[in-house]
């Protein structure tokens, strides 16, 4: 979010807002934060009823918080924007409050030199952020043994973007629904398959591209399932044929769970 106060505008993750030259840009600034905190207690909502009382979530607007970085956490951050810098810091202290949530100790989250994040022996977690909020659940490895979230507070996908995200199957699914939903079931896919990614990475330290897999969406239910993989071993192969999915379309936000 920027202030464009010459020009009476704010910035927002939504588009610029014309203020009324009246208000005063604090009490604007102020607004826009509040809204991201609402986002973020949706979506810690959301994440914990979706995924029960063995898995702890937290959820905060992103802030630059550098001082309550470790060094190597500093280090690894340091030299990035100052959006990237808000979100990774605000992630990291958000994952700590979710270490203790479980009986942990917080420790340093510097990520793997592939970006993945680092949790403590014994911990398997995942991450997300959107513009509003940065999203961390954790749990035991004893009761999983992959995890992925992601949050979305872009509602639809771009069209053009369908093909790249689904499959034929997906798409034929897809001309079922009216262009509206169309094109919010387009999100949900991408959403949905990025949560898959950061599950099955932590078990197969692999690559899969969009369409290397397959979801079926059962709408009415809230939930997804994996039912083709284009590449063998990917996330432990058959196993991921066992992954359980499930979404929950808010206003300005969508999010879902994979859990293996
Ligand atoms: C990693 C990725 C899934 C999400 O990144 P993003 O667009 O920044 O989205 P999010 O904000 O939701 O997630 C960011 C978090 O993902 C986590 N992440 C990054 N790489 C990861 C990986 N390989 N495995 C698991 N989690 C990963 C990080 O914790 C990161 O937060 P951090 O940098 O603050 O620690 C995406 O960038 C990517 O590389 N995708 C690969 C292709 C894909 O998604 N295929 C889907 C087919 S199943």
């Amino acid at each position: 979010m920027n202030v464009d106060p010459e020009f009476g505008q704010l910035i927002t993750a939504d588009g610029p807002i014309l203020m009324d030259p009246k208000l005063n840009v604090q009490r604007a600034v102020r607004q826009v934060e509040e809204s991201a905190k609402c986002v973020s207690v949706v979506a810690l909502e959301a994440l914990s009823s979706m995924l029960g009382s063995r898995f702890s979530v937290e959820a905060a607007p992103p802030t630059i918080q550098n001082d309550r970085l470790y060094p190597e956490e500093l280090a690894h951050i340091c030299g990035a924007v100052q959006k990237r810098q808000a979100e990774f810091a605000t992630a990291r202290v958000c994952a700590r409050k979710a270490l203790i949530g479980l009986g942990e100790s917080p420790c340093s989250l510097a990520p793997h030199a592939d970006r993945s994040p680092r949790w403590p022996k014994g911990v398997v977690g995942s991450i997300s952020h959107t513009e509003e909020c940065c999203a961390v659940a954790v749990t035991h490895s004893r009761w999983v043994a992959g995890l992925g979230i992601d949050v979305e507070s872009e509602a639809t996908l771009p069209a053009e973007l369908e093909e790249l995200v689904c499959t034929r199957n997906e798409r034929a699914w897809l001309e079922h629904y009216t262009k509206s939903d169309r094109a919010w079931l387009g999100k949900l896919f991408f959403s949905a398959k990025e949560a898959v990614y950061k599950c099955q990475y932590m078990l197969s330290r692999s690559f899969m591209d969009f369409r290397d897999v397959e979801l079926a969406i059962d709408v009415d239910r809230g939930t997804f399932s994996v039912t083709h993989l284009s590449l063998d071993g990917a996330g432990g192969g058959e196993n991921m044929l066992r992954l359980e999915g499930k979404f929950r379309r808010l206003p300005r936000l969508i999010a879902t769970v994979a859990i293996l």
